[in-house]
Protein backbone atom coordinates (compact mmCIF):
# COMPACT_ATOMS: atom_id res chain seq x y z
CA UNK A 1 0.00 0.00 0.00
CA UNK A 2 1.62 3.58 -0.79
CA UNK A 3 1.19 5.89 1.47
CA UNK A 4 -1.08 9.21 0.55
CA UNK A 5 1.08 12.13 -0.51
CA UNK A 6 1.12 15.00 1.61
CA UNK A 7 -0.53 18.03 0.05
CA UNK A 8 1.63 20.91 -0.09
CA UNK A 9 0.90 24.03 1.54
CA UNK A 10 0.22 26.30 -0.84
CA UNK A 11 -2.28 23.76 -2.92
CA UNK A 12 -3.61 22.99 0.55
CA UNK A 13 -5.12 26.71 0.09
CA UNK A 14 -7.06 25.23 -3.08
CA UNK A 15 -7.80 21.83 -1.29
CA UNK A 16 -9.68 23.88 1.52
CA UNK A 17 -12.09 25.13 -1.26
CA UNK A 18 -12.45 22.08 -2.35
CA UNK A 19 -14.43 21.12 0.66
CA UNK A 20 -16.53 24.07 0.06
CA UNK A 21 -17.77 23.05 -3.79
CA UNK A 22 -18.01 18.96 -1.96
CA UNK A 23 -20.54 20.79 0.32
CA UNK A 24 -22.53 22.49 -2.27
CA UNK A 25 -23.07 19.25 -4.15
CA UNK A 26 -24.49 17.73 -0.99
CA UNK A 27 -26.76 20.93 -0.36
CA UNK A 28 -27.85 20.71 -4.45
CA UNK A 29 -28.90 16.98 -3.45
CA UNK A 30 -30.29 17.04 -0.37
CA UNK A 31 -32.80 20.15 -1.88
CA UNK A 32 -33.52 17.73 -4.86
CA UNK A 33 -34.52 15.37 -1.97
CA UNK A 34 -36.46 17.46 -0.35
CA UNK A 35 -38.25 18.82 -3.42
CA UNK A 36 -37.37 22.07 -2.72
CA UNK A 37 -38.40 24.34 -5.61
CA UNK A 38 -35.41 24.39 -8.53
CA UNK A 39 -35.59 28.36 -8.13
CA UNK A 40 -34.38 28.46 -4.65
CA UNK A 41 -31.38 26.16 -4.96
CA UNK A 42 -30.30 28.10 -7.66
CA UNK A 43 -30.24 31.74 -6.18
CA UNK A 44 -27.90 29.68 -3.91
CA UNK A 45 -25.55 28.45 -6.46
CA UNK A 46 -25.80 31.33 -8.85
CA UNK A 47 -24.36 33.58 -5.82
CA UNK A 48 -22.37 30.87 -4.80
CA UNK A 49 -20.62 30.68 -8.01
CA UNK A 50 -20.44 34.31 -8.32
CA UNK A 51 -18.63 34.80 -5.40
CA UNK A 52 -16.65 31.95 -5.07
CA UNK A 53 -16.19 29.07 -7.68
CA UNK A 54 -15.74 31.89 -10.19
CA UNK A 55 -12.77 32.81 -8.66
CA UNK A 56 -11.53 29.33 -7.64
CA UNK A 57 -11.76 28.31 -11.55
CA UNK A 58 -9.89 31.34 -12.62
CA UNK A 59 -6.91 30.92 -10.05
CA UNK A 60 -6.59 26.94 -11.23
CA UNK A 61 -6.87 27.79 -14.87
CA UNK A 62 -4.02 30.78 -14.52
CA UNK A 63 -1.71 29.43 -12.58
CA UNK A 64 -2.20 25.53 -11.22
CA UNK A 65 -3.09 23.92 -14.93
CA UNK A 66 -0.41 25.86 -16.35
CA UNK A 67 2.61 23.61 -14.62
CA UNK A 68 1.41 20.96 -17.01
CA UNK A 69 2.27 20.81 -20.63
CA UNK A 70 -0.56 22.16 -23.18
CA UNK A 71 -0.84 18.58 -24.84
CA UNK A 72 -1.10 16.76 -21.47
CA UNK A 73 -4.43 14.42 -20.80
CA UNK A 74 -4.79 15.69 -17.53
CA UNK A 75 -4.18 19.77 -18.54
CA UNK A 76 -6.79 18.50 -21.41
CA UNK A 77 -9.72 16.90 -18.91
CA UNK A 78 -9.16 19.62 -16.28
CA UNK A 79 -10.04 22.22 -18.72
CA UNK A 80 -12.63 20.50 -20.22
CA UNK A 81 -14.83 19.83 -17.13
CA UNK A 82 -14.48 24.01 -16.33
CA UNK A 83 -15.67 24.32 -19.97
CA UNK A 84 -18.51 21.88 -19.27
CA UNK A 85 -19.24 23.31 -15.90
CA UNK A 86 -18.97 26.90 -16.43
CA UNK A 87 -21.62 26.18 -19.19
CA UNK A 88 -23.73 24.60 -16.74
CA UNK A 89 -23.20 26.93 -14.14
CA UNK A 90 -24.49 30.29 -16.77
CA UNK A 91 -27.62 28.43 -17.80
CA UNK A 92 -30.26 31.15 -16.54
CA UNK A 93 -33.33 28.59 -15.71
CA UNK A 94 -31.47 25.74 -14.48
CA UNK A 95 -34.09 22.76 -14.31
CA UNK A 96 -33.84 19.90 -12.01
CA UNK A 97 -31.91 18.10 -14.56
CA UNK A 98 -29.79 20.79 -14.59
CA UNK A 99 -28.79 21.25 -11.00
CA UNK A 100 -28.34 17.26 -10.67
CA UNK A 101 -25.85 17.44 -13.59
CA UNK A 102 -24.39 20.03 -11.84
CA UNK A 103 -24.24 18.01 -8.84
CA UNK A 104 -22.61 15.22 -10.24
CA UNK A 105 -20.23 17.23 -12.50
CA UNK A 106 -18.41 19.32 -9.80
CA UNK A 107 -18.41 16.52 -7.46
CA UNK A 108 -16.61 14.40 -10.27
CA UNK A 109 -14.25 17.13 -11.02
CA UNK A 110 -13.11 18.18 -7.13
CA UNK A 111 -12.42 14.35 -6.93
CA UNK A 112 -10.05 13.80 -9.71
CA UNK A 113 -8.29 17.81 -9.12
CA UNK A 114 -7.79 15.93 -5.36
CA UNK A 115 -6.94 12.51 -6.38
CA UNK A 116 -4.92 12.56 -9.44
CA UNK A 117 -4.10 16.57 -10.41
CA UNK A 118 -2.74 17.83 -7.65
CA UNK A 119 -0.49 14.64 -7.18
CA UNK A 120 0.63 15.12 -10.10
CA UNK A 121 0.92 18.79 -10.14
CA UNK A 122 2.84 19.06 -6.58
CA UNK A 123 5.57 16.77 -7.61
CA UNK A 124 6.01 19.28 -11.58
CA UNK A 125 5.65 22.54 -9.68
CA UNK A 126 8.31 24.50 -8.99
CA UNK A 127 9.09 27.14 -6.16
CA UNK A 128 8.20 30.18 -8.30
CA UNK A 129 5.05 28.52 -9.16
CA UNK A 130 3.92 27.77 -5.73
CA UNK A 131 5.01 31.58 -4.96
CA UNK A 132 2.64 32.54 -8.32
CA UNK A 133 -0.17 30.97 -6.83
CA UNK A 134 -0.23 32.55 -3.20
CA UNK A 135 0.06 35.81 -5.12
CA UNK A 136 -2.62 35.62 -7.47
CA UNK A 137 -4.88 33.81 -4.81
CA UNK A 138 -6.83 36.85 -3.48
CA UNK A 139 -9.98 35.81 -2.50
CA UNK A 140 -11.77 34.40 0.59
CA UNK A 141 -14.38 31.82 -0.12
CA UNK A 142 -17.97 33.40 1.14
CA UNK A 143 -21.03 30.60 2.53
CA UNK A 144 -23.19 32.50 4.81
CA UNK A 145 -26.41 32.05 2.60
CA UNK A 146 -29.35 32.27 4.63
CA UNK A 147 -31.91 30.20 3.15
CA UNK A 148 -30.78 26.73 4.12
CA UNK A 149 -32.65 25.15 2.05
CA UNK A 150 -30.97 21.73 2.68
CA UNK A 151 -32.19 21.55 6.39
CA UNK A 152 -35.50 22.51 5.58
CA UNK A 153 -38.51 20.04 6.68
CA UNK A 154 -40.25 20.75 3.13
FE1 LIG B 1 -11.16 22.93 -11.12
FE1 LIG C 1 -10.67 22.97 -8.01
Amino acid sequence: MTAPIKRNETLQIISREHHFALLLCWKIREGLKKNIEAKRIQDYIDWFWENNLIHHFEIEEASLFTILPIENELYKKAIDEHESLRKLFSEKNKTKEILENIAYELDAHVRFEERTLFNVLQILATKEQLQQIEQHHNYKILDDWEDEFWVSKN
